[in-house]
C-alpha cells in the first residue's frame, strides 16, 4: 500500500485559514499543477471529518474515487451529493492502511492537516508534494505540527510554475 499526500500550503505552512478560508487559492485554480496526473495515480482518498465538511459545501462533489471519511465523532455520514462514493471509518491510521488493503486498495490519497499529521506520527506517509503559494496567510489551519520522530526526506523534483506556485516532491525515507 502506497500512501501520498499532495497539498498547497502557504509559504508560512497554512493550509486554509481558520475559518476554512481557502479563496487564496482561487488565482491559481486554472493553473494545471499535476494534481490532474496525481488524482490518475491513486485509487482513494482517505480525508479527515474537517475536510469532508468543507468539501460537502463547494456544492459540486469533488472526487471521482472512493472516499473514505475519518472521523471519531461522526455516527453516520450526512446526505451525500448523487455521484459521491463515500465510507465513513473510526480508526487508527494503521488499522485504517490494514482494512483498506483488504479491499483490494493500492494507493491512497490523504488529506486533511490533521489526518497528514496523523498518518506522519505513525510513520505511515510514502510521499508528498506540497505546492508553495505565493502569500504569507500569518495565521490558520497548519499542514504540519509536532511528530514523535524525525523524518528524513528525500528531494524527488521541484517544479516552478509561471503563477508563482512552486510545488516540490519528497519521499520519506525509512
Ligand atoms: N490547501 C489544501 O490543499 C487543503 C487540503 C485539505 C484540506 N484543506 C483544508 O484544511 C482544513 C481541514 O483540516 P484540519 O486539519 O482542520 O482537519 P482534517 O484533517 O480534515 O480533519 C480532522 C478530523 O478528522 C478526524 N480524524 C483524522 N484522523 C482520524 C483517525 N485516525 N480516526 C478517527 N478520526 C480521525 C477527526 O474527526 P473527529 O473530530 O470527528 O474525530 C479529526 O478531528 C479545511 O479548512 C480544508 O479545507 C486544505
Amino acid at each position: 500500500m502506497k500512501t501520498s499526500v499532495f497539498c498547497a500550503a502557504s509559504i508560512d505552512g497554512f493550509i486554509a485559514k481558520a475559518d476554512d478560508d481557502i479563496d487564496w487559492l482561487k488565482p491559481y485554480e486554472n493553473d494545471p499543477h499535476r494534481f490532474e496526473e496525481f488524482f490518475a495515480s491513486i485509487d482513494a482518498v482517505v480525508i479527515g471529518r474537517r475536510t469532508f465538511e468543507v468539501v460537502l459545501k463547494f456544492g459540486s462533489w469533488l472526487y471521482t474515487k472512493p472516499v473514505f471519511v475519518l472521523s471519531s465523532s461522526l455516527k453516520e455520514l450526512p446526505k451525500l451529493p448523487k455521484r459521491a462514493v463515500c465510507e465513513l471509518i473510526n480508526a487508527e491510521p494503521g488499522d485504517v492502511l490494514k482494512q483498506l488493503e483488504q479491499r483490494g486498495f493500492k494507493h491512497l490519497y490523504v488529506d486533511g492537516g490533521i489526518t497528514i499529521q496523523r498518518f506522519l506520527s505513525a510513520g505511515l506517509i510514502d510521499r508528498i508534494t506540497i505546492t508553495r503559494v505565493p502569500i504569507l496567510l500569518g495565521s490558520g489551519i497548519p499542514l504540519f505540527g509536532t511528530l514523535p520522530h524525525e523524518a528524513p526526506l528525500k528531494h524527488v523534483e521541484t517544479r516552478t510554475y509561471p503563477t508563482g506556485l512552486v510545488q516540490s516532491e519528497y519521499e520519506l525515507v525509512r
